[in-house]
């Protein structure tokens, strides 16, 4: 038996949806980690095919993926299966496309197989949140409702996620800059910042404006007029202090090779920008100029039109 969890990035919103704001994220369908069930009868472990890691479980241990089994085994009232989870990830690790959630979200849905129950996604959305909590100090929650729901979403803290439907299709480039960062301390400088200066709590309004606008224009299909916003956004962020030489690098050759809009996607410092194209054949220029520029690797993901 295979279970899965996608991967996401966000397109407007972030650190600033920290502190209430909304954030609007997507899902890359095409990017996921995968959980088989295998060896029926052994104690219950996690192995990485990728790596040979693996962690046997036993109640009460730190690893999050752990942590996530017990949250799983407590919701159900079950007793640990006898199976090994196998996992293979094609996601890399803190770059901003949510790792971390995939893989608890995968281990999740494999382990309720293993049970033969079902969680539904809302009651799965909590107990990743907590394992979020675990990577992140403070998350905000957005990870892993894109993750689990696999939908477009604008998230605020306290009123939650909306589903965003639009008629018109997007055309996104991820370029990951190779260069993993943690957005915890991200995060905190961001607080740090915030936290003594006008001018900082000023930035997170005015990235807040944005992806209001943001939620606007995709529910219009406007998409130069999206372009504008993911510029304006990325200014914000580099005056916030989390972009990066390598990613302004690659926002700049985005836009050399064309792209309507760019910017830093995540937590920042490292990890993946975002740029969006008019059309397939400009995505594929503008993964080809990331590619040239430096980028680790590149991902195209198209969402809404008869793609979606
Ligand atoms: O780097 P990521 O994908 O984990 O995104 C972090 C987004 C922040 O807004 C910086 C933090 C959060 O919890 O939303």
């Amino acid at each position: 038996m295979e279970f899965s969890a996608v991967a996401k990035f966000i397109l407007v919103g972030e650190h600033a949806v920290v502190y209430g704001e909304p954030a609007i994220a997507f899902p890359v369908l095409a990017l996921r980690v995968t959980a088989r069930l295998r060896d029926w009868g052994q104690p219950l472990s996690i192995v990485f095919r990728d790596n040979d890691f693996s962690l046997i479980y036993a109640p009460g241990q730190a690893h999050p993926l752990l942590k996530m089994i017990d949250l799983v085994l407590g919701e159900t009232g079950s007793e640990p299966p006898q199976v090994c989870i196998e996992i293979e990830s094609g996601i890399p690790v803190a770059s901003g496309l949510g790792s971390g959630a995939s893989l608890s979200a995968a281990v999740g849905r494999a382990l309720c197989g293993a049970l033969g129950c079902v969680l539904g996604n809302e009651a799965l959305n909590s107990l990743v949140y907590e394992i979020e909590k675990m990577h992140h100090g403070t998350p905000s929650g957005i990870d892993n409702t894109v993750i689990v729901y696999e939908q477009p979403m604008l998230y605020q803290h306290g009123r939650g996620f909306k589903q965003l439907d639009t008629f018109a299709q997007f055309h996104f480039v991820l370029g990951d800059s190779g260069h993993a960062s943690l957005t915890r301390p991200a995060v905190e400088d961001v607080k740090r910042l915030y936290e003594k200066s006008e001018a900082a709590k000023n930035i997170i309004t005015q990235i807040g404006k944005i992806t209001r606008e943001a939620e606007q224009v995709i529910i219009r299909g406007d998409i130069n007029a999206l372009g504008s916003l993911l510029d304006l956004n990325h200014v914000l962020l580099q005056k916030l202090t989390v972009s990066s030489e390598e990613l302004d690098h690659l926002v700049k050759a985005a836009k050399s090779a064309g792209a309507l809009g760019a910017k830093l996607s995540g937590g920042g410092r490292g990890g993946i920008m975002v740029a969006l194209a008019k059309d397939q054949k400009q995505a594929d220029a503008i993964a080809d100029a990331l590619s040239l520029a430096g980028a680790a690797h590149t991902y195209i993901t198209t969402f809404g039109g008869s793609e979606k």
